[in-house]
């Protein structure tokens, strides 16, 4: 089958490490389902394991890519769940300590097929078209656990969202929007700014500026460089939530600031396949869709991973197979 994978790890310039060509076909295995895909999407992930973050050489060659969504051998049109918990883990598959991403452990989904455990596929349904069912499994998913389950945020609440243009940044602003949270977000790009306030975010301002009132919530994947902001726009008793560090993973914290304010500190990573399924529902309820920046064929995915490493992008960077 065709693929793109991770050939070697480069932490410093990781497209050297990207490979597009020939892979074998996943083999069969017991309770496993092999899903032809029609669209995968790009995620900072993607980049890490070009790296070398989270992935070592005895594990290489490996297809990458987290998102996927395609047709599995009984003819169902399916969205991939990329978090593979182990056999006997019952309950929140992203507490079972064995758990990895596919990719991490097991081919990804930037190919022609994918094998996944049977309970790892949810229905896609045909309102949703190939390209944003795609968008949903990791970027989408960790948007929704970090809002609705981690915040602790209610509809109303002021949210502050750092990063504008990312992946997660944009799914964070379109759900809050349509879940009836008040929406602002950071970016250091005066074109994001407007692209996130036309996504409907309430308010946009630059990366690290005084905001006009202190926040319920702010969602947290840019890391060190946003850090001592995120902790400094929060109300009493308010609440950050983590799940990135594109910025850099090491952060000082004025411990005084948290003690003192009440505040939350909460980690949060993807997504369980139940809260996926309620995503794929709430898009359908609000007629909420993934923002998608840019389609190509999967061939032309070493352009795909330029933007994204570049961070020339607004949304997700989707890569397709023909039928
Ligand atoms: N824990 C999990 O399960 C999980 C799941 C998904 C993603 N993540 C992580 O979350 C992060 C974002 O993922 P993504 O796919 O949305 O990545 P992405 O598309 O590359 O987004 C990067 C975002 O970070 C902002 N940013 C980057 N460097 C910055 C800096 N120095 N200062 C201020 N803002 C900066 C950008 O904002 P502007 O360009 O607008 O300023 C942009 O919104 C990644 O680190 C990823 O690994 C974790």
């Amino acid at each position: 089958m065709f693929a793109a994978y991770a050939a070697r790890l480069s932490a410093d310039d990781p497209l050297s490490a990207l490979e597009l060509g020939e892979r074998p076909d996943p083999a069969r295995r017991e309770g496993w389902v092999t899903v032809r895909l029609r669209a995968a999407a790009l995620n900072h992930h993607d980049l890490w394991s070009l790296r070398g973050v989270g992935l070592g050489e005895e594990q290489l060659p490996i297809v990458l890519g987290c998102d996927g969504a395609g047709v599995d051998e009984d003819g169902n049109d399916v969205i991939v769940h990329a978090v593979i918990g182990s056999d006997d883990f019952r309950g929140d598959e992203t507490m079972d300590p064995k758990r990895s991403l596919l990719s991490e452990r097991h081919d990804g989904t930037l190919a022609d097929l994918v094998t996944v455990p049977r309970r790892n596929l949810v229905a896609k349904p045909t309102e949703l078209s190939w390209a944003e069912a795609a968008c949903l499994p990791t970027a989408w998913l960790t948007a929704y656990r970090m809002l609705f389950t981690q915040s602790g945020a209610q509809p109303g609440a002021t949210v502050l969202v750092q990063g504008a243009g990312g992946g997660v940044s944009t799914a964070l602003v379109a759900l809050g929007r349509a879940a009836g949270y008040r929406m602002w977000v950071t970016s250091r790009d005066g074109q994001k700014r407007d692209r996130a306030v036309e996504l409907g975010a309430d308010a946009a301002f630059e990366s690290g500026a005084r905001l006009p009132e202190r926040v319920d919530a702010v969602m947290e994947t840019v890391g060190a460089a946003t850090w001592d902001h995120s902790l400094k726009s929060l109300n009493q008793g308010g609440t950050v939530v983590v799940s990135g560090a594109t910025g850099g993973a090491e952060a000082v914290s004025d411990l005084r600031r948290i003690f003192f304010l009440q505040l939350r500190i909460v980690g949060s990573t993807m997504g369980t396949r139940d809260e996926l399924q309620r995503l794929v529902q709430f898009c359908l309820q609000t007629g909420v869709r993934p923002v998608v920046d840019a389609s190509m064929p999967l061939e032309d995915a070493r352009e795909g991973f330029a933007k994204l490493a570049g961070g020339d992008v607004f949304g997700k960077v989707v890569l397709t197979r023909a039928a």
